[in-house]
């Protein structure tokens, strides 16, 4: 028998139990993988509040782990039983073995261990697709930047690897621990917008120019604020919804505060096909082999705890990147 956060209803981290559950063979194009380290992500307090749906109750939650392939179907002939794999899927990855489709299984170099993997796959490929290719302008050309939530988990690697291309990166944060932190992630300048205004300190540090590109997974709180820092023709890439959904977009507003671009972009769509999943690993994994980008796995907590790892993550103490641990 296999153990798993199930979940019957929406709702807190309280409708999070620790069940047995049955995991059978693997079907045509599928793997059973036995998960040895699971990364926690803000989208799984989603999935657990209903705002995103799990297609059945009850429910598996959890998006992203790494483990060792223990068996494969039919039609898989790329993977090997035995093989470490990392994976970014949507749900289900918060038990100990699970089935999933196989093409969604990406082999982990050596060099990187099963924490690391699991501690920066969706982050790192979130990184790699909104500085590559979510914005049409080329970071390595250098320049300033503002990214939002600097010290949290895709906020780290964001920082540290737009940083190693050649940006100038002006990082937000929370608390003065966080500042830390985004220094230490490469932030040439941070701003604590629980105690500045982060707009005027964006106009002071760009000599009132703005900045060419916003990356926001903040989401209310800093919307209107992120277009406030853009110069003419600037791109807000929104990417998450940590304080709560955006306001509407008003197209007449964009015009007047110089031409600006809106997106609200998701791993979903950029990596959807094998080729650009794979190849969106691929660079993740050549930039943290190098030492362009630094993963630390700041906490950990056994799988059967994932309740308490919740009310941590809403509750902002966590930095850098969670592992839940089988
Ligand atoms: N679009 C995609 O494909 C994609 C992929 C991965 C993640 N995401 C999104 O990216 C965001 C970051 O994900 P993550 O897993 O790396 O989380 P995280 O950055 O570790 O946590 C979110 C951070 O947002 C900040 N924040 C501001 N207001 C908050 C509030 N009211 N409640 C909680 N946090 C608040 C906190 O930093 P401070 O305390 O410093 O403010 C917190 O650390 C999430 O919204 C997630 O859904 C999107």
């Amino acid at each position: 028998m296999t153990k798993a956060i199930v979940i019957n209803e929406t709702g807190g981290p309280e409708v999070m139990t620790w069940t047995d559950v049955t995991v059978g063979d693997p079907g045509e194009g599928q793997a059973r993988v036995r998960n040895t380290a699971i990364g926690l992500n803000f989208i799984d307090v989603y999935f657990r509040q209903g705002i995103f749906p799990l297609p059945s109750m009850p429910g598996i939650l959890g998006a992203e782990a790494a483990g060792v392939v223990e068996a494969v179907g039919e039609g898989v002939d790329y993977l090997n039983v035995g093989d470490r794999v990392v994976y970014s899927a949507g749900f289900g990855s918060y038990s100990e073995e699970r089935l999933i489709a196989a093409d969604r299984l990406i082999r982990i170099p050596d060099g990187i261990d099963d924490v690391q993997a699991a501690g920066s796959f969706s982050k790192g490929t979130t990184a790699e697709f909104l500085l590559l290719r979510a914005w049409p302008h080329n970071v390595e050309k250098g320049g300033k930047i503002l990214v939002q939530a600097a010290a949290g988990g895709v906020g780290s690697i964001l920082c540290q690897w737009a940083t190693h291309l050649g940006a100038e990166v002006i990082g937000t944060v929370g608390s003065a621990a966080k500042a830390e932190i985004a220094k230490a992630n490469g932030c040439s300048h941070v701003i604590n917008y629980s105690e500045e205004n982060f707009v005027e300190r964006v106009k002071e540090i760009t000599d009132g120019a703005g900045v060419p590109v916003v990356f926001d997974a903040v989401g209310k709180d800093t919307f209107e604020g992120s277009l406030d820092c853009l110069s003419p023709r600037g791109f807000l890439i929104n990417f998450g919804t940590a304080s709560g959904p955006p306001p509407m977009v008003d197209p007449t507003q964009l015009m007047l505060k110089g031409s600006l671009y809106v997106t609200r972009a998701s791993l979903l769509h950029y990596n959807a096909a094998r080729s650009d999943l794979q190849a969106s690993a691929d660079a993740l994994f050549d930039v943290m082999l190098s030492g362009g980008v630094k993963v630390d796995v700041a906490n950990t907590y056994a799988l059967k705890d994932a309740a308490q790892a919740h009310k941590d993550l809403a509750t902002r103490k966590l930095t850098g990147s969670t592992v839940l641990l089988p």
